[in-house]
């Protein structure tokens, strides 16, 4: 059993010039006890990323769960 899984989740924000699309279909499993690492160069979405699997932001699309529970 996955302590989290995302599932194919995505996020864009609404800029001045358009729509910036952030996360498109991102899947993420992590086991209990597993130690992870999320890089990518500044702006790539790992803030985003992670304020979507602390709840403290709604995807566009996709789903989170813990411990097999969706949040
Ligand atoms: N609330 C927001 N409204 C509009 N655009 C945003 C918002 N938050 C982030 N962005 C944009 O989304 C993209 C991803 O930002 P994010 O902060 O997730 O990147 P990051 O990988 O955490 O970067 P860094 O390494 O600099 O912390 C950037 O282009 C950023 O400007
Ligand atoms: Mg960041």
């Amino acid at each position: 059993m996955s302590l989290l899984k995302v599932e194919n989740l995505s996020k864009s924000y609404q800029e001045a010039t358009g729509r910036l699309e952030v996360l498109r279909n991102v899947n993420l499993e992590v086991e209990t006890g597993d130690m992870i690492a999320i890089t990518g160069e500044s702006g790539s979405g790992k803030s985003t990323l992670l304020h979507l699997m602390g709840m403290l932001d709604k995807p566009d699309n996709g789903a989170i769960y813990y411990s097999n529970k969706k949040i």
